[in-house]
């Protein structure tokens, strides 16, 4: 039995490594597989173009695609229209997985004034790359209804992890600024990431539709950056006023995800960031 990756970069890589190390042959998809570990059988695949057979064991597909660029057209590409190219080479090929996870984004939920968004809130992004994720979220659930593969969409919070160090760049470089307004970020470390995608997609119940994958403690913006600062023995940053991010101010929470018996091995930015200071870790290219 095969687990199909498709779009396998960072998380789609520690992902496959997880399951390979569980028994699992897993496929990765790419435009460049040679970047893959042995361990992950690397194919190259396009997900804009014609797609490569499906071989008839594959139980799991896993959909981890990133636009290539920041703008409508890339994430439309990427997302919604990559996304309907596996289910039709699903189709094509007469592949009925058990399972489907496609990695999304808490961005679907916009700004929420910095209350507590979970599953059940109602999703306004205000922005174009959570109405995109939103479409392809649409797509898959429409496309797949009804038939015995159970659909999840696992939206992630921010990644951070080994060589992820956006963050920790600014504290160093002073650009790093303390907002002077409330600002509540979500965040995920990459192996937090790739270790709920592992337990979604073979805990024994069917999970849910729709999970949030951030960790345990959504954290203001301000108490991450003085923290990172206090870590590299730096001064603390200086506090100025910045325009709300596209996300907007939320706490999101992943109770849900708890719930099914996943356990975070970073719970919160503190032991997480502390991990990538302490360089463990590698980024998949
Ligand atoms: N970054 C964040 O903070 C964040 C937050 C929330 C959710 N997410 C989601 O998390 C997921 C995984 O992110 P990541 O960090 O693992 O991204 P990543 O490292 O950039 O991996 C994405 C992979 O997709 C592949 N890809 C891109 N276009 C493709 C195409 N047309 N056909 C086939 N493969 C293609 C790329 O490999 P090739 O170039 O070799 O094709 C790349 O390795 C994405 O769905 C992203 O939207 C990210």
């Amino acid at each position: 039995m095969s687990v199909l990756i498709a779009g396998c970069g960072d998380v789609g890589t520690e992902t496959g490594l997880r399951l390979a190390r569980d028994g699992h042959h897993v496929i990765g998809w790419r435009r460049s597989p040679g970047k893959l570990p042995d361990r992950i059988e690397g194919v190259a695949a396009d997900l804009a173009g014609a797609l490569p057979a499906i071989p008839r064991d594959v139980h799991t597909v896993i959909i981890a695609v990133a636009a290539d660029a920041h703008n409508p057209s890339a994430y439309r590409s990427a997302y919604v229209d990559g996304l309907a190219n596996v289910l039709n080479a699903l189709e094509r090929d007469a592949v009925s997985p058990r399972r489907v996870l496609f990695v999304s984004s808490t961005a679907v939920y916009g700004d929420a004034g910095g209350r507590t968004v979970d599953e059940s809130t109602p999703e306004i992004p205000g922005y174009f790359t959570g109405e995109i994720l939103l479409e392809a979220e649409a797509l898959l659930f429409r496309r797949l209804a009804g038939t015995a593969t159970s659909v999840t969409s696992l939206r992630l919070g921010g990644i951070y992890g080994p060589g992820r160090t956006r963050l920790i760049d600014q504290v160093k470089s002073g650009r790093a600024v303390i907002p002077d307004q409330p600002r509540h970020t979500n965040r995920i470390h990459r192996d937090d990431a790739a270790a709920a995608i592992v337990h979604l997609t073979t805990m024994a119940p069917e999970p849910d539709a729709v999970y949030l994958g951030v960790d345990k403690e959504p954290a203001e913006l301000g108490e991450v950056l003085r923290f990172l600062a206090n870590e590299l023995s730096l001064g603390e940053p200086a506090t100025g006023h910045i325009p709300l991010a596209r996300g907007g101010d939320k706490r999101c929470s992943s109770a849900a995800l708890q719930a099914t018996g996943f356990r975070f091995t970073y719970p919160s930015y503190r032991e997480g960031y502390q991990a990538v200071l302490a360089g463990i870790g590698t980024r998949h290219p």
